[in-house]
């Protein structure tokens, strides 16, 4: 430990629109959005729901060898800013001349009150990064993590389409001396403690293990879409608080190749929009299930892990998790997702235990796979219910199935009574009465903002008509 202790750094360090940034001390455990605003001054990024839903506080961020990513800077924290290279609104102009998106919103007159605006030309910014031509779609899109209550759009989506000649954030600001000033710092850990708050980010999983014996209680920080939510709104104080990121070993999708069954282990640090671009090709129904989930700007940092550790009953990925055959694997066993969530946000995981990655089976072809999300809009909603079905054919009937609902009751739930029913028999229109019979018995949805206990059952029974109707009719 006394080692550890003397190569251990006090401080977070990153490239601030091109400025080397050192921060200690208290500063660290502030959300991003505050540090820029009240600690520098930078006051270009807004701050008006800081709950991730409305994008006015968007900044770009680029991980150790990453892209820059637009992110949510009102629930990410300062000490997430580790290694990275960050460019904020006020570093977008060149030389006091505005950039090509922010003359294209003058010029479309896609700014009115000017609220959102910065967080739009963030994320359009962020856009033109990674694509250099786009049509309306992908703007629209890149866009739909970002709220205007003035505009209605149009001219933003016109502003969008009228860019020229973006000038690359990336070439401007992610340059080798600061990548090389960065590298050098990143073997150490980073052990931060104030009067009444500690961080500590190891760079081994020796180090992650020694600490964690020595402090179980510790809470580990994913990405902070689900605790920087908590913070801002007074639920949680995230006083003692253990970050993955410098793990590398957590950085990667690994494949395995076992007869004719593929699973994907995907590492605890794997952001949604890492993880996207990986099931595109190879799992393409699995991948289209994450764009219903929240904005780019979530995905772009939200981890898988932390949707599982999170363990809420409407949590999207968990059904999808449950209908793959997924596990969770930690320092030292697998887990079966079926097995992992044990009660109201309750999972199996004992003290001091982190999720290394979560691994599951990717559909063979002639498989069915579906999603199912009823949230009140597409775009950046949670669900009220949600459902996943997985279904292999045989010559009689399915030989596998397995069927998981969210949003009904206190966990994610398997179908098992259900599967049971259906299981090798020929799925006809009374065998499919029978099943959303049983469903009604397994759930217990309750009412909530979301929706009536009665509204619960009758759509879970209509998805579930729906399902085995298309399944059946599949191949
Ligand atoms: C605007 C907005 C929209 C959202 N939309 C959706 C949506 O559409 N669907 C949905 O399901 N969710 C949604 N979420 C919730 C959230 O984005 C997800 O749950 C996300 O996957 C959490 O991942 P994270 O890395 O940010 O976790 P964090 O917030 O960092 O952590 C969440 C929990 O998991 C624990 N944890 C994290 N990583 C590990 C690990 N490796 N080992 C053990 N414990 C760990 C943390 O201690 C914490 O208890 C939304 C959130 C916001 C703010
Ligand atoms: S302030 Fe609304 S997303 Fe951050
Ligand atoms: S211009 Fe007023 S909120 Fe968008």
């Amino acid at each position: 430990m006394k080692t550890l202790k003397s190569a251990a750094r006090d401080f977070v360090v990153f490239y601030l629109n091109g400025v080397r940034t050192e921060v200690r001390g208290l500063d660290v455990f502030k959300t991003v959005a505050e540090y820029l605003r009240y600690s520098r001054g930078l006051t270009g990024t807004k701050i008006v729901c800081a709950e991730g839903d409305c994008g006015a506080c968007t900044i770009l961020r680029a991980r150790p060898g990453e892209r820059l990513e637009a992110i949510n800077s009102c629930i990410a924290l300062v000490a997430q800013l580790d290694l990275c290279h960050v460019v904020t609104i006020e570093g977008i102009a060149r030389e006091g001349q505005l950039s090509p998106v922010q003359n294209a919103m003058v010029q479309c007159h896609g700014s009115q009150c000017g609220y959102c605006t910065p967080g739009f030309v963030m994320a359009m910014s962020w856009m033109f990064e990674h694509h250099k031509t786009i049509d309306e779609k992908c703007a629209r899109n890149h866009l739909t993590g970002n709220l205007c209550r003035c505009t209605g759009y149009q001219p933003i989506l016109d502003a969008a389409l009228a860019v020229k000649n973006h000038d690359s954030l990336t070439r401007r600001y992610i340059v080798a001396a600061h990548i090389k000033n960065l590298a050098r710092l990143a073997k150490r850990s980073v052990a931060i403690k104030t009067e009444h708050r500690a961080l500590f980010m190891p760079v081994s999983l020796k180090e992650l293990s020694t600490y964690r014996k020595r402090h179980p209680d510790s809470l580990i920080l994913g990405a902070a879409t689900d605790l920087g939510v908590l913070l801002n709104k007074g639920k949680h104080p995230l006083t003692h608080l253990v970050s993955l990121t410098h793990l590398r070993e957590l950085n990667t999708v690994r494949w395995q190749r076992t007869r004719s069954v593929v699973r994907v282990s995907v590492g605890a640090n794997v952001t949604l929009s890492q993880l996207r671009k990986q099931l595109e090709k190879k799992a393409p129904a699995v991948a289209a299930t994450l764009d219903l989930f929240a904005s780019p700007q979530i995905k772009n940092v939200a981890t898988l892990a932390g949707n599982v550790a999170n363990a809420s009953p409407i949590g999207d990925t968990l059904p999808i998790l449950l209908a793959l055959d997924a596990s969770v694997r930690t320092q030292t066993r697998s887990i079966p997702i079926d097995q992992f969530f044990i009660g109201y946000r309750k999972t199996a995981l004992k003290k001091g235990e982190i999720i290394r990655a979560i691994e599951f089976t990717i559909p063979r072809s002639g498989d069915f796979f579906r999603f199912f999300k009823t949230s009140q809009r597409k775009d950046l909603d949670i669900s009220c219910v949600n459902a996943a079905l997985f279904a292999r054919k045989s010559n009689r009937g399915f030989s596998e199935l397995r069927i998981a609902y969210g949003g009904v009751a206190a966990t994610p739930l398997r179908l098992k009574r259900v599967e049971t029913l259906l299981r090798h028999q020929v799925i006809a229109a009374d065998l499919i009465e029978r099943a959303i019979a049983q469903l009604a018995k397994d759930i217990t949805p309750r009412s909530d903002l979301r929706g009536s206990e009665a509204y619960r059952l009758r759509v879970s029974q209509n998805i579930l008509r729906e399902l085995l109707t298309e399944a059946a009719a599949h191949g």
